[in-house]
Parts: structure tokens; C-alpha cells; sequence
């Protein structure tokens, strides 16, 4: 069964659109991968899962279940998280607070608090710079602490908007070494990325969008060696001793 469907959404803020009837299916336990150029709606797609935006037309379901129309406590509680593209914690709050703060909607903190422990478990640097300021964190160290975040509700889906963006390649290839690391353990994940060759390498499933709706659609690797999507989205023949033809428009 598929973990998340969009069928047709149609979503935008204020009077147009900027979705114009997105469908996309997310399988269980996959890593499916959104690219596309600046503006396209990617992130758009994922501020409608995650209830910020209510699609005008069209469906969002989760296992079969209706959430276009919850608000984003509910769909928090469905077990999907969202890790939006710009930095997202509280800078002059401590690494280990803003963790927490992750499991906030529990309303239980004798919960969250055994929580933590697991989550760190897993993320090293939340007990090594537990009482450090997050804003005093590096790029990758912060990109680091909000997956950690995003972890403590125990999610089955996570969207992550763009994790890499403005990180080293050391940094890069960490957060991408991590994403695949939490699929293996069943978390299902739907990643945004500009960096779309990287991307593209640890997904299962890619898409692109364009102008609003997913133009294509195919298996990850099928998307890599795909000439189109080479010469318009990642910037040089994937392969190197071929030329990729004229996009064909
Ligand atoms: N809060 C908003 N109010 C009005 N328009 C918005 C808002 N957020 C985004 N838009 C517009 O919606 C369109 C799609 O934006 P979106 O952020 O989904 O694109 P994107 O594909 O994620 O691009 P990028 O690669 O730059 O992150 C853009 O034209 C943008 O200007
Ligand atoms: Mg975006």
C-alpha cells in the first residue's frame, strides 16, 4: 500500500496556483526524490501535506486516509513530520531544548524525555553539544539537530525540504548518508533537493516538477540516465564520455 497519494492537487497562496494538479504517489518504506527548478512548487507540496496550505482541489491521503483538509498538529500526530528548507530552530534556545520541542504536541514530557534519549542514540552531537546555543551550531551540525527533531514523534513519513542546501560537501554527503540510513530502519521519506544527482542517488522513485505539476516520473536511476533530466536539471551529461542530446522542449 502507498503512503502517501496526492491525486490532482490543486494549491496556492492567495488568488493563483502554484500547484496545478500534482499527483504522486510516496510507497511505504521508499525514499522518493522531488527535483525541479527554483519556483516549480516543490515546496508548495510539501506545506499541503503537511496542512499548512489546504489544496483547492484534489486529494491527499495517507494510507488510504483523507488529510488534505487536518491541521498541522493532526497531521503531525499521522505520524508525518516536515523539515522545512530554511533553518528551523530556535537560535538562542539549547540544542537539547529544541529537540524537545519536537515532541511537544505529545503533551508528555516524562515521554519526550525517554524519547530524547533514544533519538541520541542515534545523533551523537545531541549529547555532546546538549547546552551548546543552536544558533552556534554549524550549518550541517544544525541540519543535524532538526532531522533529530523531527524524529521524536517516531514518524513513518518525513519530507525534508531541501536538507543539503548550503552545506560543504562533507556536510552534504553526511546528511544524505544519514537520509538513507533512517529509510533503512522503515521510515518512508520524501526529499526535496536541488542538489538532484545526490538526490537522485539514494532514492528509490524520482519526480520532476515543472510549472506547477510532476512532469515526469520514473525509478531514481532511470531519472539519472535520463538525458532530458540530465541537460536540464543536473547540469552536465551524466555521463561523461557522452553528450546528452538538445533538450527537446
Ligand atoms: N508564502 C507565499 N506567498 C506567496 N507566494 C509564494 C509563497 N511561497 C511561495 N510562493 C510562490 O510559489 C511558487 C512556488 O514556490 P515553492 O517554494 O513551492 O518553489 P520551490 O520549487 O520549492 O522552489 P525553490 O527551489 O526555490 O525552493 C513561487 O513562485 C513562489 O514565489
Ligand atoms: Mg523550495
Amino acid at each position: 500500500m502507498s503512503t502517501l497519494k496526492l491525486d490532482g492537487v490543486v494549491a496556492g497562496y492567495g488568488q493563483g496556483d502554484i500547484l496545478r494538479g500534482v499527483s504522486l504517489e510516496v510507497e511505504a518504506g521508499s525514499v522518493m526524490c522531488v527535483i525541479g527548478p527554483n519556483g516549480a512548487g516543490k515546496s508548495t507540496i510539501l506545506r499541503a501535506v503537511s496542512g499548512l496550505l489546504r489544496p483547492r482541489a484534489g486529494s491527499i491521503a495517507v494510507d488510504g486516509q483523507p488529510i488534505a483538509s487536518l491541521k498541522p498538529r493532526e497531521v503531525l500526530s499521522r505520524g508525518i513530520v516536515h523539515v522545512p528548507q530554511e533553518r528551523s530552530l530556535f537560535p538562542q534556545m539549547t540544542v537539547w531544548e529544541n529537540v524537545l520541542l519536537g515532541a511537544h504536541v505529545l503533551g508528555d514530557r516524562a515521554r519526550a524525555r525517554r524519547r530524547i534519549e533514544e533519538v541520541a542514540e542515534r545523533f551523537p552531537i545531541l549529547r555532546e553539544r546538549r547546552n551548546a546555543h543552536a544558533g552556534s551550531l554549524s550549518g550541517g551540525e544544525q541540519k543535524t539537530v532538526e532531522l533529530a527533531r523531527a524524529l521524536m514523534l517516531d514518524p513513518k513519513l518525513i519530507m525534508l525540504d531541501e536538507p543539503s542546501m548550503g552545506l560543504d560537501p562533507k556536510a552534504r554527503q553526511r546528511v544524505f548518508t544519514t537520509i538513507r540510513g533512517l529509510n533503512e530502519t522503515g521510515l518512508t521519506v520524501l526529499l526535496v533537493e536541488q542538489n538532484a544527482r545526490a538526490g537522485l542517488e539514494i532514492a528509490d522513485e524520482g519526480a520532476v516538477m515543472d510549472g506547477g505539476v510532476v512532469k515526469l516520473r520514473a525509478r531514481g536511476r532511470e531519472l539519472l540516465d535520463d538525458p532530458r533530466v540530465g541537460a536540464l536539471y543536473l547540469g552536465a551529461p551524466i555521463t561523461p564520455r557522452e553528450a546528452a542530446p538538445e533538450p527537446t522542449r
